[in-house]
């Protein structure tokens, strides 16, 4: 065998475990990825994914993947860019290596909100991601709370949509909500929010939110009542902070007793921590869909962990189980 075709220092000989199934991940939210393994009592398969001088992605995978079950963790949050080309070129590093078949495992769907063509000479970038995933050699997506539910349709393999309510539960509980009002901060919230209401045996609120620009949005009326009640405000994501600090906002001037916030996604860009620090809300909890530092995060901001129910999607996904078995579940 000639000196390049042998195996390198770091490789590995052991195969796929017993089961099948590989984790891997890249460098968008290694963190979760491990808390993911720790859940399912299974090492994080080593791979080197970094960069070549001139910053395009080197990938080098360290074990045997032939005929595996692999599951890529890589939200696509920001860098956005970066962490999207990272699980493209991962996909294609273990299709060649001949694993039998690979689920993208996307917590944050980035590029999600530009999901259909609202005026003329605009992209529709969530298909395009889609396309690129698929073509990338992926079989299946894991994802959670995805910005508009059809975004499923724009790929031609299964997508397996989560919901994170089920993991907000115990936190919500323990605020001992008093008559909770659920509020929509806009009307795009309306379903997902609508579930929680049934879920709380809560009424629903909404806002007729109108956005001006990507930073800027203006709530123009309240459709429902909060006066003296407590107030629970959610949506799929925070990125500037905007959307949700104006209905904290709304909601008090309106009477609200107490307002909470649980947003699945922080993605908390541009003023976004001051705006959280400002409103009136009592606490603000976001998932570990993209990391965060805690001390970067406000007091009142709590994270809670989706890693339970993206361990259990998985092994179900795995063992050909349901996977909507997970939706009524407390995690
Ligand atoms: C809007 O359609 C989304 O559900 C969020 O409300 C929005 O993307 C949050 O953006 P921002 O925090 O910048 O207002």
């Amino acid at each position: 065998m000639c000196g390049a075709h042998r195996p390198g220092p770091g490789w590995k000989e052991e195969r796929v475990n017993q089961d099948g199934i590989r984790i891997f991940t890249g460098n968008a939210h290694r963190d979760l990825a491990l808390d993911i393994c720790a859940e399912l009592g299974l090492p994080l398969g080593e791979a080197m994914v970094g960069r070549f001088p001139d910053g395009e992605v080197d990938i080098k995978v360290e074990c045997d993947v032939r005929g595996g079950d692999i599951f890529i963790i890589q939200p696509t949050c920001p860098p956005v860019n970066e962490n999207i080309m990272e699980l493209l070129v991962l996909i294609d590093c273990l299709k060649r290596a001949s694993s039998n078949r690979i689920t993208a495992v996307v917590p944050y769907f980035g590029y999600a909100r530009k999901d259909r063509k609202d005026e003329g000479r605009v992209p529709i970038t969530s298909k395009l991601v889609a396309n690129l995933l698929t073509q990338a050699g992926c079989n299946r997506v894991l994802t959670v709370d995805l910005h508009a539910a059809q975004i499923q349709g724009f790929f031609d393999i299964p997508v397996d949509h989560l919901y994170a309510r089920s993991v907000f539960t115990s936190a919500v509980r323990r605020m001992e909500l008093d008559r909770p009002v659920v509020l929509a901060p806009d009307v795009g919230a309306s379903k997902m929010v609508r579930a929680w209401g049934k879920a709380l045996s809560a009424n629903m609120a909404i806002l007729d939110k109108r956005r001006m620009a990507a930073d800027q949005t203006k709530v123009e009326n309240l459709i429902g009542t909060v006066e003296g009640q407590d107030v629970l405000v959610i949506d799929d994501m925070i990125a500037t902070g905007g959307s949700i600090a104006d209905a904290a906002r709304v909601a008090k001037d309106k009477g609200a007793k107490r307002v909470f916030i649980c947003a699945t996604h922080g993605v908390l860009v541009g003023d976004a921590m001051r705006k959280l620090a400002e409103c009136p809300a009592d606490k603000v909890l976001i998932t570990d869909t993209i990391p965060h530092r805690r001390e970067d995060l406000p007091g009142k901001v709590e994270i809670v962990t989706i890693a339970p129910l993206l361990a259990r999607a998985i092994e179900r996904i795995h063992r050909s189980e349901s996977v909507s078995y997970l939706f009524n579940s407390d995690f």
